[in-house]
């Protein structure tokens, strides 16, 4: 099984992550079983996918529940765990803390629904208005002195807030929106991200699924895709057109569209690892396959010319 070391880190993991907001993201996706979760869970383990993505605000706490449970019965040691916090609820609304408190009191609550006594990557997950950005990240850099966290994430930070959060060159990881739908951070995140050794690990690679070649015209969709402009209308009917450029490169080199897209990103200098999403034990077995494709520089620059 290959392994890379994510960025500066010291977490040497599988490129091919899980994504796990379906497993017990109740609040994200309606009817999810919590036994197939738990499935997806044991299926990545089992097949040597150990970098697992998951936050509190997932279920809330439900995402991290489960995984605990699992990590219980497979073994903390196979994983290499990464979790996020910042939302707080506040009179039933949500809202985002990065106070120093804050951050230590969610770090704590993620240990004790994930039933262990270290995370391996622990994000910001969102930043909030009011705290400075440096004071967050020291806070955590505390947290990692303390061995209850082992590399520290920012996630949705612009270009100024990783910046004042890396004053210190704390950041290890940026978890940020990227897609070939979505290529914002071409401009400054990723470069920023490559100068500075962090790793920058792109949330929806698969477009929340649009890019895993699977969809039609007549699918349709009863959770947050729903409302998504992406998948409605002339836009959707245009974007699958655009898959659907990419199925030759995927049958010439005997795979899926979603292995050539995720490929894709493995090609970018400040990308080490990728955390695809997963509902079914299935999709975590398939996604590995990404690892198999070569993808040339003249593919690289069609692909990426295709979705400009
Ligand atoms: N930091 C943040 O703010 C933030 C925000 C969002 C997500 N995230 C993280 O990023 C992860 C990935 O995002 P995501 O899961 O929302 O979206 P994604 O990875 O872009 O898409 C995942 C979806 O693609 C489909 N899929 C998976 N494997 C496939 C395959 N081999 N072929 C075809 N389709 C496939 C599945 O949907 P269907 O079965 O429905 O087709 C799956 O649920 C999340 O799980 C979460 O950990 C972080």
């Amino acid at each position: 099984m290959a392994t890379i070391r994510l960025g500066k880190s010291d977490l040497h993991i599988n490129p091919i992550g899980l994504g796990a907001n379906a497993v017990g993201g109740h609040n994200l996706y309606p009817n999810l079983n919590e036994e197939t979760g738990r499935d997806v869970v044991r299926t990545a383990l089992d097949l040597g996918v150990n970098f697992l993505d998951t936050a509190f605000i997932y279920g809330p706490g439900r995402s991290e529940e489960l995984i605990g449970e699992v990590l219980k019965e497979k073994g903390r040691a196979k994983a290499v765990l990464a979790t996020k916090g910042a939302h707080k609820f506040v009179d039933g609304k949500v809202v985002m803390d990065n106070s120093p408190a804050f951050l230590q009191q969610s770090v704590e609550d993620s240990l004790r629904r994930l039933q262990t006594d270290y995370i391996d990557l622990f994000y910001i997950h969102f930043p909030d208005e009011q705290t400075p950005k440096a004071e967050a990240v020291g806070a955590l850099q505390r947290l990692k002195e303390q061995g209850k966290i082992r590399a520290i994430g920012v996630s949705n930070f612009s270009i100024d807030q990783l910046k004042e959060a890396n004053v210190n060159g704390y950041v290890d990881v940026l978890q940020s929106e990227y897609n070939l739908f979505a290529r914002d951070a071409e401009k400054e995140l990723l470069p920023y991200c490559e100068a500075n050794g962090i790793s920058f690990v792109p949330y929806f690679p698969l477009a929340s699924g649009l890019l895993g070649g699977k969809y039609t015209k007549d699918t349709t969709f009863r959770d947050l895709r729903a409302n998504n402009p992406r998948f409605q209308g002339e836009a959707f009917a245009r974007n699958l057109d655009k898959v659907d450029r990419l199925r030759p490169i995927a049958s010439q080199k005997n795979v899926e569209v979603a292995h050539v897209v995720l490929a894709w990103y493995l090609k970018q200098p400040a990308i080490d690892a990728l955390i695809p999403g997963a509902k079914k034990p299935e999709q975590v077995k398939e996604n590995l396959k990404t690892l198999d494709v070569q993808l040339t520089d003249a593919e690289v620059e069609e692909i990426s010319s295709i979705f400009k």
